[in-house]
């Protein structure tokens, strides 16, 4: 095993960077070892896995993750590569989602729980829905859809729920029927949502009247009506609307329901109770749904995936790196909103017939102590969440979770870079210091997982995923299309070269869109069929260390080019939560006569800490100290909040728009609008009294600011 501490900082001047690499400047952190205990029960502790999904056994090493679903017929062809990019997996099999999920559990465990939903109030009693119970909501909501809507196998239905049991029962209801879900964030706005069932054609918008969101009950079906009024300017109607009620028989909204538009499925549902559906057997190929990309800009791409391939992969890695046995709780704290939910709170977890946990509210409510009191109740085995919310409860409860009596055996971090610092507060504090953790890699896109460790078999290295996963052959290129060599310090594009289940099928509506943002930069002939010319562009920016441990740097446009030197937003952000008092930080770059740009950050305080200078000075002394003089940057900033999205990714490029007095674009999907004024009013005014308001920029210049942090 390579030893701590092998690259220490980098003396940048004398670092010569392309516009092709960045230079990647993190330490190399130790290796942490999985504890006996969770080897001793892990479901993949042979380290022979490796060979059976080595490339010489590629593509069929994924008819093992096949085998662990019930097909209704088997497949011919494992991976059919005719239409390149456009992969087929499972060719000629059928099967259905829904089955799969509930049905093939019944016989063994019919009155195990399948999902335990905790309601944000403490107070209110947390609903446990056994296989049948799941079964028998899912074939009633299924018989409403058959009865009451002319949606059909092959169509799409718009959903825009919240964290409610309704939302996996009415998901795995359109499985059964074959048709196409497209399950909208909640907390998206009702235009949002309107783009999307535009952009899908939907005719059925199924959500929610309220839920409750940090002590409110919200009024959602206000957004119903916003989002079918989006989708008609945008020339699609919406036929029907289906309102679950969050309390059946009372209604949560002040919207009044349209006549002959809008309906409350409680009431529609007294036609289709107790009534069975049968599950329609699916092409492995059909689709199962649509997920849009959170893409902070841009027009959303609906990723389309597949019924055979997507739930393969999903049940695969959810055996391995999960390590989801049927007896676990498991509790992924994510939204079913993103794919982490769809994946890893339904799909998966289901398949493999465990107990999945699902929690309504937000984790901080009442206070920082909320997901321990859920983890100590419930007897959670294994928890799975992002850095952005790790960041959150370490700011507000840093010692909350001694004081509860959970015990995780397996942990999962999800979504973006998570730095050592809170890496470590992540395994000592929430883990106890006894649960494995796996930072687990992917996108959207993706289906599952790509990049993390098998939990077993491989020791962890705080802020690196780790080597791919199995069946995965990751290489990083330039820009030129050359190899990156592992060990060599310097970052480029992460490209997976082989297509594999979960992938993807098509941006929906937009094939051509799908082929030039993931295929084209790397594809060697666009005529070919050979799965080997077609490299997938993930449009991350990554290192490998010499240990083949992969570290992500984020999406490539998140650099800085400080004299022509390229600096990963992350690894400046990494450096500043090494100062005690930070909780988090942004950097973004800003407009410089000398140096092109120059880095700006931004940090948030942990509570009760005082903004003072001193902690400027120290921010400002660590990233000079961790990265080199270059990256000192030419202000920090401390604010209360960043603005977010929904999804708790820091917006830079709304932060790189204060900084250079330029436009910062929509905020309509933040998740909290509100600070960017205040940000604003607070740093602007500050530059101005020091003279600091930039000249008029040049076209090119602007160009810059505006670029950044606009992932395509
Ligand atoms: C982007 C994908 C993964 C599903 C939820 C987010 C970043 C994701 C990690 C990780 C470093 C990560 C990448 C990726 N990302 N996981 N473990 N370490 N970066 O899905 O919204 O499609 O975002 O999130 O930049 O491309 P998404």
């Amino acid at each position: 095993m390579s030893p701590k501490n092998a690259k220490g900082p980098v003396d940048l001047e004398g670092t010569a960077a392309t516009e092709a690499q960045i230079a990647v400047h993190w330490r190399e952190e130790g290796y942490f070892y999985p504890p006996a205990k969770f080897i001793g029960q892990a479901n993949a502790s042979d380290p022979g896995i490796f060979d059976r999904f080595s490339e010489k056994n590629y593509p069929e090493c994924f008819n093992e993750y096949a085998d662990l679903l019930s097909w209704d017929q088997y497949w011919h062809t494992t991976l059919d590569t005719s239409n390149a990019p456009f992969w087929k997996w499972f060719v000629g099999g059928k099967l259905n989602a829904s089955y799969n999920c509930v049905d093939r559990h019944l016989a063994k465990d019919r009155n195990k729980p399948a999902i335990i939903w905790v309601p944000e109030p403490e107070d209110a009693d947390t609903q446990v829905i056994t296989y049948q119970e799941l079964y028998m909501r899912i074939n009633e909501f299924a018989a409403l859809l058959n009865g009451f809507t002319d949606l059909r196998t092959g169509d799409v239905a718009t959903f825009h729920m919240p964290m409610v049991p309704e939302l996996p029962v009415a998901m795995l209801a359109c499985a059964r029927l074959g048709i196409i879900h497209s399950q909208v964030f909640g907390g998206f706005s009702g235009a949002a949502c309107g783009g999307r069932i535009a952009d899908s054609k939907s005719r059925v918008l199924i959500t929610m009247d309220g839920y409750y969101r940090n002590g409110e009950l919200v009024d959602h079906k206000v957004k119903a009506d916003e989002a079918v009024a989006r989708a008609l300017e945008e020339g699609v109607v919406v036929e029907k609307v289906l309102v679950f009620r969050r309390r059946p028989g009372e209604y949560a909204s002040q919207s009044p329901m349209v006549p002959g538009r809008d309906f409350f499925v409680d009431e529609l549902m007294a036609d289709y109770r107790g009534q069975i559906v049968e599950p329609v057997s699916m092409p492995a190929e059909a689709p199962l749904f649509i997920m849009y990309s959170s893409g902070t800009t841009g027009r959303p791409k609906g990723c389309q995936h597949s019924t055979g391939g997507y739930l393969a992969y999903v049940t695969g890695t959810s055996k391995y790196y999960q390590d989801i046995h049927p007896e676990d709780t498991y509790w992924c704290a994510a939204d079913i909103g993103w794919i982490t939910g769809h994946s890893y709170i339904v799909y998966g977890p289901l398949s493999l017939g465990t107990t999945s946990v699902m929690y309504e509210g937000l984790p901080t409510y009442p206070d920082a102590g909320r997901p321990w009191r859920i983890a100590e109740r419930l007897g959670v085995t294994t928890f799975h969440t992002a850095p952005t919310t790790i960041r959150m409860l370490r700011k507000l409860g840093p010692d909350e979770p001694a004081k509860y009596n959970y015990h995780f055996k397996h942990m999962t971090t999800v979504g973006e870079p998570i730095e050592p610092d809170v890496w470590r507060w992540y395994h000592d504090v929430v883990g106890k210091g006894d649960a494995v953790i796996v930072d687990t890699w992917w996108q959207t896109e993706n289906g599952g997982f790509l990049g993390s460790t098998l939990p077993a078999l491989h020791p962890m290295k705080p802020g690196s995923c780790g080597p791919a996963v199995i069946g995965i052959f990751p290489e990083i290129l330039d820009e030129n299309g050359d190899k990156v060599d592992a060990g060599s310090g310097i970052a480029g594009n992460i490209c997976i070269r082989n297509p594999w289940p979960g992938i993807f099928q098509t941006i929906w509506g937009d094939p051509d869109r799908f082929v030039k943002t993931y295929y084209e930069k790397y594809n060697k002939d666009p005529k070919s069929t050979d799965w080997r010319d077609w490299p997938y562009f993930a449009n991350d920016g990554a290192m490998q260390a010499g240990d083949g441990y992969y570290r992500i740097l984020g999406r490539v446009d998140d650099v800085i080019n400080v004299s022509g030197h390229r600096l990963g937003t992350k690894e400046l952000e990494s450096a500043c939560l090494m100062v005690e008092e930070v909780a988090e930080a942004a950097a973004v770059p800003v407009v410089d006569q000398v140096r092109g740009h120059a880095v700006e950050m931004y940090i948030s305080l942990k509570p009760g800490v005082e903004a003072s200078p001193a902690i400027q000075n120290k921010v400002s002394q660590m990233i000079e100290t961790e990265i080199g003089k270059i990256a000192r940057p030419k202000n920090v900033w401390i604010v209360s909040d960043m603005p977010k999205t929904r999804s708790g990714k820091i917006m830079r490029r709304v932060i790189a728009g204060i900084s250079n007095f330029t436009d910062v674009g929509d905020i309509t999907t933040l998740a909290n609008p509100d600070v960017v004024n205040d940000i604003r009013h607070f740093v602007q005014s500050e530059k101005v009294a020091h003279g600091d308001e930039p000249r008029e920029l040049t076209e090119e210049e602007l160009k810059a600011v505006k670029s950044f942090g606009h992932a395509e």
